[in-house]
């Protein structure tokens, strides 16, 4: 199945024959074999007479040994899963020993922040979960989510994409919409020994919403930026690149040496913002992050600091 769909990627046509030929079937199990990839990745193929076959829309496919190369961890190059970082935890249960990845091409229960499920269309995107030891207690673990974010936001610098900017934790924006998502999972006790598993998901090649899905928030995809197809195996060579290196800073001189860094790149750095916690709310002027990665707030003229994964920031209006 997987030949198959390498040799369509291109969106280009291909004849019955090649197509037979190269997966060692006749010609006329073809059709079917390619009927059976349209539902379970959800495709579209095209048949017209004379000519052969077609994707709809060509793919960026990943390449085990090329996301092999690229990574100083072990990479599993999974075709679908219900979720990578659900997967990194079955990992870690059944005594696989980090650092490892988990990469998938597509998700059918994708998990976002705040119980939220995340878009995760077959070939389109990156879904990625890194999962490391925490062997140096609660102090490791702070600000680690807005570390990733950096990283990130780093990946899709080079990628091209110039002005994409961070939200308090950890979303990457750009132009007001939501380009990529980070969710930080644990297990194990933070106070001993425990592994995070660190949860990205990047809207790469998605031209639109997955059919019969609905995404709550204005999101947009690197293809929508750049207008053109991005190569998914380099910007996760790009993705690992970075990640090392800020996860490294992080490691040696804690969230505080970022902090800096991170404030220049927030894109709501002293705007008046709502923090949302369930439904209760508060409002405030951004005055940026602590050593910790805590959000400061300004509320009624005092500091006040927030943290916690269940919050959320939006925008008041007349900032
Ligand atoms: C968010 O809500 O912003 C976080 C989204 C995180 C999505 C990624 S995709 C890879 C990993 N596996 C999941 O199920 N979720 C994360």
């Amino acid at each position: 199945m997987q030949s198959l769909l390498r040799l369509l990627q291109d969106g280009q046509f291909h004849s019955g024959e090649e197509l037979g030929a190269a997966v060692g079937v006749s010609r006329a199990a073809i059709w079917k074999r390619l009927q059976a990839l349209e539902a379970e990745f959800d495709l579209l193929i095209h048949k017209v007479r004379g000519r052969g076959y077609r994707l709809e829309t060509p793919l960026s496919l990943l390449t085990a040994d090329v996301l092999a190369a690229s990574s100083s961890f072990p990479v599993t190059l999974l075709q679908q899963v219900d979720s990578t970082n659900a997967e990194a935890l079955r990992h870690l249960a059944s005594g696989a020993v980090p650092p490892f990845l988990i990469i998938a091409e597509q998700q059918t229960a994708g998990r976002g922040r705040r119980g939220r499920s995340w878009a995760s269309p077959f070939g389109e995107n990156l879904y990625y979960s890194l999962v490391l030891r925490i062997s140096g207690g609660m102090r490791q673990l702070e600000g680690l989510s807005l570390v990733v974010g950096l990283a990130l936001l780093h990946a899709l610098r080079e990628a091209g994409v110039e002005d994409a900017g961070l939200k308090w934790p950890n979303d990457l924006l750009v132009g007001g919409r939501k380009a990529a998502g980070i969710l930080l999972e644990l297990s194990g006790d933070p106070a001993d020994i425990c592994h995070v598993v660190i949860g990205i998901g990047v809207n790469i090649n998605m031209r639109m919403t997955p059919r019969g899905e609905t995404i709550d928030q204005p999101w947009t995809s690197l293809r929508q930026i750049l207008g053109r197809q991005i190569d998914r195996n380099q910007f996760v060579a790009s993705l690992n690149r970075q990640l090392e290196r800020y996860l490294q800073m992080h490691q040696v001189n804690g969230f505080a040496s970022l902090r800096e860094q991170w404030e220049a790149n927030h894109l709501w750095q002293g705007r008046l913002a709502m923090l949302v916690a369930g439904a209760q709310s508060i409002q405030g002027r951004v005055l940026g992050v602590d050593d910790t990665g805590a959000l400061r707030l300004e509320v009624d003229g005092r500091e006040k600091v927030f943290s916690g994964g269940e919050l959320s920031l939006r925008l008041h209006d007349d900032s």
